[in-house]
């Protein structure tokens, strides 16, 4: 989709972060917006702020987690624009450490996976049908992470769920690819982004109380410090509307991202190169 200009673009966790620079450069490019977050009095602002810019906007208070929610999103939307061409699910959270993983209780492994995968998964069996017949070009865009190409002791309810993003978004390019649909797809995979989703985390866990192991979440400086400094939303929101313009599928937009990566892939690969532990390598057996 090279002119983004007039085009209908639905994003999802648009009332801060990532989700709100999205808003932003997506108005910069001439996209009319459909602005959705669980927290709806922020992305009312959100909205305000881009219209007073001269944007055109709509926002609603939507959890991406309920089905029935993003259901009444599309239909907002569709009562408002008549159709849709962009989807970007990009709505998320963090959860807590869950080290030990087995220790981390089964709500909290819910609450990530309804968000990160389910979420995204209603934004796809919502609009994706809508943007297949409006029968022009279009585009989803699927905020995973590079948690989603990665892992590690960390937070490994995000890691699952992010990488069952990437695999989801694989598939659905695989199969859009194969119907010859003119709608591209993107996944985005930032490393560290200087936003407030740690935090957020973190005021939650707050709540939740001590002498839960499991729950002690990395801080924003924690993250960082690990992982280097973040960059700014604004800054992978533009690679994102940049990768929508070329038709680019995977989106890496943090340095350092092809260690990481070669980290995790390398063993992999020499694992497939040795062969089964046990009798003849497996090029043979098949
Ligand atoms: N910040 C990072 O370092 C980083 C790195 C890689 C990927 N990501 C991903 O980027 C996306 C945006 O995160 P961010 O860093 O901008 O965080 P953020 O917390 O600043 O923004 C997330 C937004 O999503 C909204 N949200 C949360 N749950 C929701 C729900 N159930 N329904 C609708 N909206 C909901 C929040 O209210 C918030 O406005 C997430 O998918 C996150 O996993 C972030």
């Amino acid at each position: 989709m090279t002119d983004l200009a007039g085009r209908i673009a639905v994003i999802t966790g648009a009332a801060d972060g990532i989700g709100k620079a999205l808003a932003g450069a997506f108005a910069t490019a001439g996209a009319r917006l459909v602005l959705a977050d669980v927290d709806g009095p922020r992305v009312e602002a959100v909205g305000r702020e881009l219209s007073a810019s001269g944007a055109e906007v709509m926002t609603a208070s939507t959890d991406v987690s309920d089905r029935e929610q993003v259901l009444e999103l599309r239909h907002a939307a569709l009562a408002r624009f008549g159709t849709v061409h962009v989807l970007c699910n990009n709505a998320g959270v963090m959860g807590p450490a869950g080290d030990p993983l087995w220790e981390l209780p089964i709500d909290e492994w819910q609450r990530v996976m309804a968000v990160n995968l389910w979420g995204v998964l209603h934004g796809i069996q919502a609009f994706l049908p809508v943007i297949l017949a409006a029968g022009e070009a279009g585009h989803v865009v699927n905020t995973a992470s590079m948690q989603g190409v990665t892992s590690g002791t960390l937070i490994p309810e995000y890691t699952v769920s992010k990488h069952a993003v990437v695999a989801l978004s694989e598939s659905l390019r695989a199969q859009l690819t194969a119907r010859g649909a003119p709608v591209g797809v993107t996944v985005l995979c930032p490393g560290a982004v200087s936003t407030e989703l740690a935090s957020r985390e973190h005021d939650r866990l707050a709540q939740v109380g001590d002498g839960r192991p499991w729950a002690v979440a990395p801080g924003a400086g924690g993250r960082q410090a690990r992982w280097g400094p973040g960059l700014t939303p604004e800054e992978v929101a533009a690679a994102a509307v940049a990768a929508v313009e070329r038709d680019r599928f995977y989106v890496f937009t943090n340095p350092g991202s092809r260690a990481r990566v070669e980290a995790r892939l390398g063993p992999i690969l020499d694992a497939l190169d040795e062969g089964p532990a046990s009798g003849a390598p497996h090029q043979k057996r098949l």
